[in-house]
């Protein structure tokens, strides 16, 4: 099983610009390197539109759509619930639940459970009641290993803005996590960096983003600003021996390649 993760696509609108990242080209970019690879699945990890507009997730739509493996969106704080309804077919995004858009996907040797994060009032996430039953009742129904995937990261990263307030409802995501040993990784977004943790017995990773890489330094939590990046996105696979490991591909332009010897 090879996946594909990409995250805080940002796009905007056909014929404007989000300031100096190119995020639609970028996309372009990106999806064409994951073609090149060949991935079973792609997981697109929220913010995929910039303002939530629905023109920006058709843009977004139209472009996710030259992949050729199968993909799914889960929705971020910059994304409305209804453009991504509207502009996303139905096919990756197959939530049925009332009130989230959660929903989750069955594979031969894995289970995606793609968590809605996202809460209007919320910029950095809610993990309602609502949430976690759906959570802990699919985890209930297969002990076959699973990776959930939602916008916000459940713990604090160090960033300032995402960190405060940090995720609400985190206790009640803790402690369904805690009671399964099945859930291999938690897949993340939002705070534009590829960082890790480990969170209640389970590694968290967060996306880098496809363009705007935060500009974190440990010294100042306050910052609130972006890199203009080349496009990163993460990849998650099983080894031969049926671990699963992540790496991270930076579209950037290194020289090489060069014989260790
Ligand atoms: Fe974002």
């Amino acid at each position: 099983m090879k996946i594909a993760q990409i995250s805080d696509l940002h796009v905007v609108a056909e014929g404007k610009t989000l300031g100096v990242a190119p995020m639609a080209e970028n996309l372009e970019k990106v999806v064409a390197h994951i073609n090149g690879l060949g991935p079973d699945m792609v997981l697109v990890s929220g913010d995929i539109a910039d303002t939530g507009a629905l023109a920006e997730v058709q843009r977004a739509a139209s472009i996710l759509a030259k992949l050729e493996a199968p993909f799914y969106v889960v929705p971020g704080n910059h994304d409305t619930r209804e453009a991504l309804q509207q502009g996303m077919p139905a096919a990756v995004l197959p939530a049925r639940e009332a009130g989230h858009l959660s929903y989750a996907v069955e594979l031969p040797d894995m289970r995606i459970l793609a968590l809605d994060s996202s809460d209007p009032d919320a910029p950095n996430g809610r993990i309602c009641e609502a949430r976690a039953g759906w959570l802990a009742k699919e985890l209930a129904v297969s002990a076959k290993p699973a990776l959930i995937v939602m916008h916000h990261p459940p713990l604090k990263f160090a960033v300032d803005e995402t960190d405060r307030p940090p995720l609400e409802g985190a206790r009640l995501l803790a402690d369904i996590v805690a009671q399964h040993s099945q859930i291999e990784r938690i897949l993340c977004g939002h705070i534009h960096l590829f960082a890790q943790a480990l969170w209640q017995g389970c590694l968290v990773c967060t996306a880098p983003s496809i363009g705007m890489r935060l500009n974190w330094s440990p010294h100042s939590l306050a910052a609130s600003s972006f890199l203009v990046s080349q496009p990163a996105y993460l990849w998650h696979m099983l080894n031969e021996d049926g671990e699963l490991i992540t790496h991270m591909f930076s579209l950037d332009d290194p020289e090489g390649p060069f014989a260790f010897t």
